[in-house]
């Protein structure tokens, strides 16, 4: 294996804890990919009258940007730490966070973001930065957030959608790499539309439903686990919700992989309802996908 190439692992700090506990996990995160970790503070010029540049007879680190090569300094300096294996960069970009880590994340293998940051407000449960990143990044997004342990199973929402079929399968790859069994949830309450157009029975047999949500779960799994023969997967079918099936799970598991959007993908929608609220209740970091990740095998 190459070690340490390629497209980096890509982390957003803004000086804050929740960045540090996500710089944290870049680093192992990018030590178990062999990728590099480049490091990044989007910096946006104030709009309030501030000193830019050290005043006279201060140390160059005096002032807002200097405050910024600051945060990274830091940064680069506890991910050396974790993974002292990792090549580790770190930049300062002159911009809009979430543009800044949008147009990184084209390049990128993974974005690593914290569920917080420096600003916000006491009830938050996470950030616009990191809302808006993981609903629209050309990569997956790790959002850090919960308990970031090293055992239990990765666990996949399923909907039998496009979307979550990529999930599934970075769902397979991330259990792979981290030699951990996968938990393929599947929640459904009533009859569920495909695909546009589709019509859906006034009056259902459950155990007729029943059967075909278990079918809908195992052919979303079948290809992957084909492909992935070491990855244990346990199969849940949930008749509730699926973002509290997911929250749930997410108690006890190292991570929690959702797709962007689902079957109900609507256009103007950020994230799907259930990607939403599991981002916001989550347990465990969680990793929103979008794009289907290039394969590795
Ligand atoms: N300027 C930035 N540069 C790089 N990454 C950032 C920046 N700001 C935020 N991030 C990333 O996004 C994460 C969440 O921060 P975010 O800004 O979304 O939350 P917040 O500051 O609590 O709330 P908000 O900014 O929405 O008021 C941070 O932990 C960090 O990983
Ligand atoms: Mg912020």
């Amino acid at each position: 294996m190459t070690i340490n190439t390629g497209a980096p692992v890509v982390v957003g700090v803004d000086g804050s804890a929740a960045a540090l506990d996500a710089v944290r996990v870049a680093a192992r995160e990018a030590g178990l990919r062999s990728r590099p970790l480049r490091v990044v503070h989007a910096f946006a010029w104030p709009l309030v009258a501030a000193p830019l540049g050290p005043a006279p007879f201060t140390p160059p680190t005096a002032g807002l940007r200097g405050q910024a090569e600051e945060y990274v300094a830091e940064a680069v300096a506890e991910a050396g730490k974790i993974a002292p294996e990792v090549p580790v960069s770190g930049v300062v970009v002159d911009g809009a966070p979430t543009s800044v880590l949008l147009d990184e994340a084209r390049a990128a293998a993974l974005v690593v973001l914290g569920q917080r940051g420096l600003g916000g407000f006491a009830g938050l449960l996470v950030g616009s930065v990191t809302v808006q990143v993981s609903a629209r990044a050309g990569c997956p997004v790790l959002v850090v957030r919960g308990e970031a342990r090293a055992d239990g199973p990765v666990v996949v929402g399923v909907d039998g959608s496009d979307l979550s079929a990529e999930a599934v399968g970075f769902a397979f790859e991330e259990a792979a790499r981290r030699s951990a069994p996968l938990v393929a949830v599947h929640a459904w309450l009533y009859p569920a539309p495909l695909a546009p157009g589709d019509l859906v029975p006034l009056v259902y047999d459950l155990a007729e439903l029943d059967a075909e949500e278990h079918r809908v779960l195992a052919e979303s799994l079948a290809g992957w686990a084909q492909r992935y023969p070491e990855v244990p997967v346990r199969r849940r079918l949930v008749r509730g919700s699926p973002a509290q099936a997911l929250v749930e799970e997410s108690r006890t598991a190292q991570l929690v992989v959702v797709g962007a959007h689902g079957r109900g993908a609507l256009g103007g929608l950020l994230l799907g309802s259930v990607s939403h609220t599991v981002l916001h209740h989550a347990h465990s970091p969680l990793a929103v996908v979008r794009h289907r990740p290039a394969p590795t095998r």
